[in-house]
């Protein structure tokens, strides 16, 4: 254990020295930035990847899927014909996601079925399991430290008659745009102590218990920037020091203002994989005469890895 404790510790500290994210490295951030926004100039982050489940990723198609997940930290897919969950997770496993987080509305294997569930189910009482819109906020930011979200993947199966589709903002964007404009705001928003989510009790009983955590971490391992946030009022309490109330209301202005974010609405048989950034959904409408919406959604503790994933082979998916 203490020797698992120091291999982390000894990780973080080399994302400490040299990563882009900390503030002191003015110098790494300022060649990661510039490479960065040049990506993002010169490539299209609505453009459609074909990828087959049963096949693995071509070189050449696996280092444009890394370029873009570099520039936009996303990719938006489509798969020839609708395929099964088993072949949702085979396309998952392709780009190095393995350590799926099973929360308490998955199904057996891990995956989540969101539709419009009945007031019978006790999941109905959640957001995603209804057809109302869900508002700005990364997944699982009310995970344990050890079990955070760095990656999650959408696949639509079925889309709504009306409404439906989904926005994503670039999280790596989100913390150039706050560095660029006060290093003073960012650094509140890393602070340990920035949110606070109450324990979540059901029937007296412990669901949930309670996580306090920063916006931005790096990520030990991988040296990667996650992000936790939610512009959820409800089970979150944020430090209500000036400073970090002037941070809080950066980030939900940059939100509001709209004009980085990306719009899509998943089309049967597309779906996106992406680096845990924020994003969103809007409301939508089923017509009982057509087959109900449904998205299969998978979480993972891993990030994007399109290197390791050359070795992860589609696991014998066969349709
Ligand atoms: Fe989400």
């Amino acid at each position: 254990m203490n020797a698992t404790l120091d291999h982390m510790n000894a990780a973080l500290n080399d994302c400490d020295e040299n990563s882009p994210f900390r503030l002191e490295n003015e110098g790494a951030y300022r060649v990661w930035r510039a490479r960065k926004l040049e990506s993002r100039r010169l490539l299209d982050a609505q453009h459609v990847f074909a990828i087959d489940s049963d096949v693995v990723l071509p070189q050449p198609l696996r280092e444009r899927l890394r370029r873009q997940v570099d520039a936009f930290n996303f990719v938006i897919f489509a798969t020839g014909s609708v395929v099964d969950k088993r072949g949702f997770i085979a396309i998952n496993r392709q780009f190095g996601l393995t350590q799926i987080d099973s929360s308490p509305g998955a199904d057996a294997d891990s995956v989540t079925s969101l539709r419009v569930l009945d007031d019978a189910d006790e999941r109905a009482q959640y957001i995603p399991y209804t057809n109302r819109a869900l508002n700005w906020h990364t997944d699982g930011y009310y995970n344990p430290h050890g079990r955070s979200i760095n990656a999650f993947a959408l696949y639509c199966v079925n889309q709504a008659v009306r409404g439906g589709g989904n926005y994503l903002f670039d999280h790596e964007l989100m913390y150039i745009l706050i560095r660029d404009q006060s290093p003073e705001l960012l650094a509140a928003l890393m602070a340990d102590d920035m949110m606070r989510i109450p324990p979540n009790i059901q029937n007296n009983r412990v669901v949930r218990a309670e996580e306090s955590g920063p916006v931005f971490s790096i990520q030990p391992g991988n040296c990667m920037l996650n992000m936790r946030y939610t512009s959820r009022p409800r089970n979150i309490v944020w430090k209500s020091d000036k400073r970090s109330e002037r941070a809080l209301n950066l980030v939900r202005e940059i939100l509001m203002d709209g004009a980085a974010g990306v719009e899509l609405r998943l089309q049967p048989g597309q779906g996106v994989i992406c680096n845990n950034l924020l994003h969103g959904r809007q409301a939508f409408h089923d017509d009982a005469s057509q087959p109900q919406r449904l998205i299969f959604r998978a979480r993972y503790y891993d990030a994007i890895d399109l290197e390791s994933g050359l070795d992860l082979q589609p696991a014998g998916y066969q349709g």
